[in-house]
């Protein structure tokens, strides 16, 4: 399968998938990859962006491993550490965010409040503030909460689909 059609794929995957309770997981990852597009993302962080929550997908069946991780180790090989990275690095992000801005906890959606006690609270890793992409990481989290809105609008499957393309492409990581 091309990495065109296993992005389509995966994406299509995401149809019917409620993590959250305003958006489904397909329209979530449409609408994060168009607030990073609205930002002037470059095209891994928007191509993370819109593929960070693919461990909720039923084809990356992950039992106890945590979704993050999911989505980063199915990404690398694919695209490339950094986006990789980026869609792996987004729960540190909102426990990072979580811990030093008063008022950041407020503006999550109830369900992430809930996870964030599962995922082990607020807190500021180390190992995350010291990674050279961590910036690029919270403007992904703010993508993300930025995307659960029931009448924004997203991007099209299409449009992630040449991103992938040409982020593969460019050598991040095997065609
Ligand atoms: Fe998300």
């Amino acid at each position: 399968m091309s990495i065109r059609e296993q992005t389509i794929t995966m994406l299509e995957s995401l149809r019917g998938v409620w993590d959250e309770l305003a958006v489904d997981e397909l329209d979530h990852a449409l609408q994060s990859a168009a607030r990073a597009l609205d930002d002037g993302a470059d095209d891994e962080l928007v191509l993370a962006s819109a593929l960070h929550d693919i461990g909720h997908s039923s084809l990356l069946a992950c039992g106890s491993v945590p979704h993050d991780r999911v989505a980063r180790d199915w990404l690398t090989p694919r695209f490339g550490a950094r986006v990789g990275w980026l869609a792996g690095a987004h729960v540190a992000a909102k426990r990072y965010l979580a811990a030093t801005e008063p008022a950041y906890a407020r503006t999550l959606s109830d369900v992430s409040v809930a996870s964030l006690h599962a995922q082990g609270g607020a807190a500021v890793d180390p190992a995350f503030v010291a990674h050279p992409w961590w910036p690029d990481a919270l403007r992904l989290r703010r993508f993300d909460d930025a995307a659960k809105n029931p009448t924004a609008r997203g991007t099209d499957i299409d449009t992630v689909a040449g991103l992938a393309e040409r982020v593969a492409a460019a050598g991040a990581g095997p065609a």
